[in-house]
This record gives C-alpha cells, sequence and structure tokens, in this order.
C-alpha cells in the first residue's frame, strides 16, 4: 500500500488535488464513495472549487436501515449535497435502497451495476473496528453487495452524524467489489484512528479487520494525515 501522509491543514487539500486530477483525465470514471465525517473536508473543498462529476457514475458505499428517509445518518442524506453540487447525473447515481420489501433485490440491482464495468475509483473511509463501508469484522474478501448486521459500535457510533434514533442494519457494497476496483484509496485522519490504523497496517491480514484485506489490493493509497499516522 502507497502511504501518504499529510499535515492536517494540508490533507482535504491533499486529497482534493489527486482526486480533481483523476477526473480531469477521466470525466465519464466510476467511483464508489463513502461518508461519514473522514471525506466530508475533501468533499467541502471539491465543492468549493466547483468540481464537475456530470459525467461520471456514483456508487453509494453504504446505507443504514432503519431510520427515516432524510434522516442525518442516513449515507444518502450525507452525501446529497455534495452530489448537487458537483452535478452527478440523477441517471448515474447509484444507492442502496433500504426502504423496500426486498432487500435482496435491492443489493442485486447494484451489485448488476457495479459488475457492468470496472469501477476506477473506490474511496473509503476506516472504521474504528477496521471495518470498509459496512464490512464489518468477519466480512470476507469474497462477499458482495448484501444487507449485514451492525455491530454495537457501529450503531452507537451513527450517532455522531446526528438526529434521534439508531439504525437496525446496513447495507453495503462488498468487498470482492472495493478489491476489484482500479484504485482504492482508505482515507484516515485524526488520532483516535491511530491504532486501528496500524492493526490494518502491521496486523495479520484477516476477516477479523477488513481493512488489513486492502494488502492484498495492488494499487491502494492510504491517504492519512499526521494525527492518525504518527507513532503514539
Ligand atoms: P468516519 O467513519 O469517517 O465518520 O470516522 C468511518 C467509518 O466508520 O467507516
Amino acid at each position: 500500500m502507497l502511504m501518504r501522509t499529510h499535515p492536517p491543514a494540508e490533507w482535504a487539500v491533499a486529497v482534493a488535488d489527486a482526486f480533481e486530477a483523476i477526473v480531469d483525465r477521466n470525466p465519464d470514471i466510476r467511483l464508489i464513495l463513502p461518508t461519514g465525517a473522514t471525506p466530508a473536508p475533501v468533499y467541502a473543498e471539491l465543492t468549493r472549487r466547483g468540481v464537475s462529476l456530470a459525467g461520471a457514475t456514483v456508487f453509494l458505499l453504504d446505507e443504514f436501515g432503519g431510520l427515516a428517509p432524510g434522516h442525518p445518518q442516513r449515507c444518502h442524506s450525507m452525501i446529497a449535497p455534495f452530489l448537487e453540487a458537483t452535478k452527478v447525473e440523477r441517471s448515474r447515481y447509484v444507492r442502496l435502497d433500504p426502504d423496500g420489501a426486498d432487500l435482496k433485490a435491492a443489493c442485486r440491482r447494484v451489485q448488476d451495476a457495479l459488475d457492468s464495468q470496472p469501477v476506477d475509483l473506490t474511496m473509503l473511509g476506516l472504521g474504528m473496528n477496521g471495518h470498509l463501508g459496512l464490512n464489518e469484522p468477519g466480512s470476507e474478501a469474497d462477499s458482495t453487495t448484501r444487507r449485514v448486521d451492525l455491530t454495537p459500535e457501529t450503531v452507537d457510533g451513527a450517532a455522531r452524524y446526528g438526529g434521534t434514533g439508531a439504525p437496525s442494519f446496513g447495507l453495503t457494497i462488498g468487498l470482492s467489489t472495493v478489491l476489484a476496483s482500479r484504485r482504492v484509496w482508505l482515507l484516515v485522519t485524526g488520532s483516535h484512528k491511530r491504532p486501528i490504523l496500524s492493526t490494518t497496517l502491521h496486523g495479520p491480514i484477516s476477516a477479523g479487520v477488513p481493512a488489513s484485506l486492502l494488502r492484498r489490493h495492488a494499487n491502494t493509497t492510504v491517504w492519512c494525515d499526521s494525527d492518525a499516522s504518527s507513532p503514539s
């Protein structure tokens, strides 16, 4: 894995620079995008610059179920302003719908769309328990888009995104698709992520820490700030 470390104040600009360069070279890019606190300053920077994703296809990495549409903890709610600002076409935005009766069919639709052409870039945050998207510990490298049970810490952690109530399950793009992506960027910021980043980089490669499986991917870049990377 390639490591790119920047001071916290410069981190989002560095990631945005690289992202913008890739989109400039390939306006029809196929992207899997995450939500949460980590990518938020990158999305803010890209929005500030007026970057256009009008030609891109965007897959939302994951979604929480058991929350009303529009709830602030829903991943779609978090990413919608960024998609709007960057002019992502509605017809080229693919998300996991947790509200219907047939979740299997909803997941299959997304997997079919993913499988129709390679994904150019998957961006990921790093969970405190090593999850990628909602691929919680125990998720295997060959996992596909599916409904998942959430760990208690993921359920509790969703509260940081606002609103009352908590998700009761998750939907996530699977690790097989992440690992088949041409490029993967793992975004990691803050001293609270230091232990799990260290485990990801230096611990055993195992489904127990899904992020460690990225070490088997030939083109993964870890974009971390110096708070997350420096020794404790
Ligand atoms: P965060 O979430 O970016 O809000 O820290 C990352 C994750 O749990 O996947």
